[in-house]
């Protein structure tokens, strides 16, 4: 996924090839219905330079085992990206398939508006009991916008209820990505992708992030959460609602928290009446070696938001997960929080996120991580000694690499050239080689990896022999030349 917005809308082919209206789409992917023609002329990919595939292939994977999937070709490729931090306990899982089906054929589908049902209900409990502190209370959404969204409402619903109904604002940090629909990007820190839907939702609040490979040396290390009480005390506290962070950041690369800044914030949250949400769309379900990523910080939120390796993405589901006290003015007598989606906590992804929960209990996926974590960090180290390495940062299986022009000046790329070294060499020369992993210039340029939570040895060792050789070329060609 590249952050950038996408190109503006190429010419429609058919209509340069002057079809005629109802022919269009048969004469554009070919009575064949080759899968390239059809998705060319049919399927608008996300985040995606459409243009771009005018004359390339659209990499169409069809198939995965493991940390490994397959392209139309049956080109093998390393997920080292876990599907965009997704596919946790890695590919070809049935069984996550076959509780689905299970499901399906005793109860397809219900709502959760005014009913329950037993999947919800004892997914719900099921989270609880995962969950640290008295993060109790689980609200279903089916991804990670919707989750922020909620969120942000939830807050903003608990102010309300606890008779503070001023406090709207949001407090997030730069570069950070909390999703798309109108209130998560206002939260989102990432202005490319902001400023084209502006006005956004009102009250959002941006500070700085805990990036320290960019700090100078005397710089506070608990400058980045003094910064947000800075931000509350600018806009009144009585108007802030809430503040979001991720354990770790993925926007800007993976960056992690300074020792004590979680604790820090804490305190801030608590002296000025603020919620603290812990954006886990990413974080959680083993990423960082723990069921929760604010477990490994010690940081105590009012409210998780989670998606993506709930269910190791193979439904597509989220939650809220509130605490007791943010619970509390919406369990009695008239109060309600009034919003909701129609899918949340669908029977199915319920019973999917169960098997998925069992896969990672029965094969201990917190502990790999938490036992490999080290000789995936001790590759990614390894590869300092390349002179385009600048950092290597991040925590569990989430981690990053940043990339710099001088490694002694932290001289970092310009935006042509960041453009000529990441989509013009680096994305293509790593999928040719057959590991997919993110090339990202949201902030300074990265490289992203973030593998399935099965990975072990074989695979780190299979990235760096990658990583190494595409590396030492991209310094050649686009930094020494
Ligand atoms: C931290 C965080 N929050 C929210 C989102 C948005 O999730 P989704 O794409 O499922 O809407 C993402 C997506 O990557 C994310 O990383």
């Amino acid at each position: 996924m590249s952050s950038d917005p996408p190109n503006l809308m190429s010419p429609d082919p058919t209509l340069r090839a002057g079809c005629p209206a109802g022919d269009r789409s048969v004469a554009a992917a070919g009575a064949s219905g080759d899968l390239q023609a059809l998705a060319k002329r049919h399927l608008w990919m996300h985040f995606t330079r459409m243009g771009a595939y005018e004359d390339h292939e659209v990499p169409v994977i069809e198939r995965g085992e493991g940390c490994y999937v397959y392209d139309t070709h049956g080109k093998r490729y390393l997920d080292g990206l876990s599907a965009l931090y997704c596919v946790n306990v890695g590919h070809g899982r049935a069984e996550l398939g076959e509780a689905a089906a299970e499901q399906a054929k005793k109860l397809g589908f219900y709502t959760n508006w005014s009913y329950a049902h037993p999947p919800s209900i004892e997914l719900a409990a099921r989270i609880a009991a995962l969950a640290p502190g008295d993060l109790n209370r689980v609200f279903f959404v089916s991804g990670g916008s919707e989750a922020v969204e909620s969120a942000w409402k939830l807050a903003k619903a608990y102010h309300a209820a606890c008779g503070e109904p001023r406090r709207h604002k949001i407090v997030s940090r730069y570069l950070a990505y909390h999703g798309t629909s109108m209130g998560a990007l206002t939260a989102t820190g990432l202005p490319p992708l902001r400023e084209p839907f502006e006005p956004l939702t009102p009250g959002g609040r941006h500070v700085v992030n805990t990036n320290s490979y960019r700090w100078t040396e005397e710089r506070d290390p608990l400058w980045a959460a003094e910064a947000i009480e800075e931000a509350i005390l600018f806009e009144g506290p009585h108007t802030v609602a809430a503040v979001i962070l991720e354990p770790v950041q993925n926007g800007g690369g993976c960056l992690v928290p300074q020792e004590g800044y979680f604790q820090r914030v804490r305190e801030i949250c608590d002296r000025h009446g603020v919620l603290l949400i812990s954006d886990e769309v990413i974080c959680a379900w083993g990423r960082l070696g723990h069921w929760f990523g604010c477990e490994r910080f010690g940081c105590r939120p009012d409210i998780v938001t989670t998606a993506k390796g709930m269910t190791s993405a193979y439904a597509p589901m989220g939650a809220v997960i509130a605490s007791d006290r943010v619970a509390e003015p919406f369990l009695h007598a008239r109060a309600i929080f009034n919003h909701g989606f129609t899918f949340g906590g669908h029977p199915m992804a319920c019973a999917v996120a169960m098997a998925n929960i069992d896969v990672m209990e029965r094969e201990h996926i917190n502990e790999h991580v938490l036992a490999h974590e080290g000789e995936f960090r001790d590759m990614l180290e390894g590869l300092r000694d390349l002179p385009i390495v600048g950092d290597v940062r991040g925590a569990g299986y989430f981690h990053a690499i940043e990339l710099v022009k001088d490694r002694d000046t932290k001289q970092t790329f310009d935006a042509h050239e960041s453009e000529e070294l990441l989509r013009g060499f680096l994305s293509g020369a790593l999928f040719e080689r057959g590991l997919i992993c993110r090339t990202d210039d949201r902030g300074d340029p990265v490289i992203q990896l973030s593998p399935p939570l099965i990975a072990d040895r074989e695979q780190f060792e299979e990235i760096e022999a990658i990583l190494r050789p595409v590396l030492s070329e991209a310094w050649e060609r686009v930094v020494k030349r």
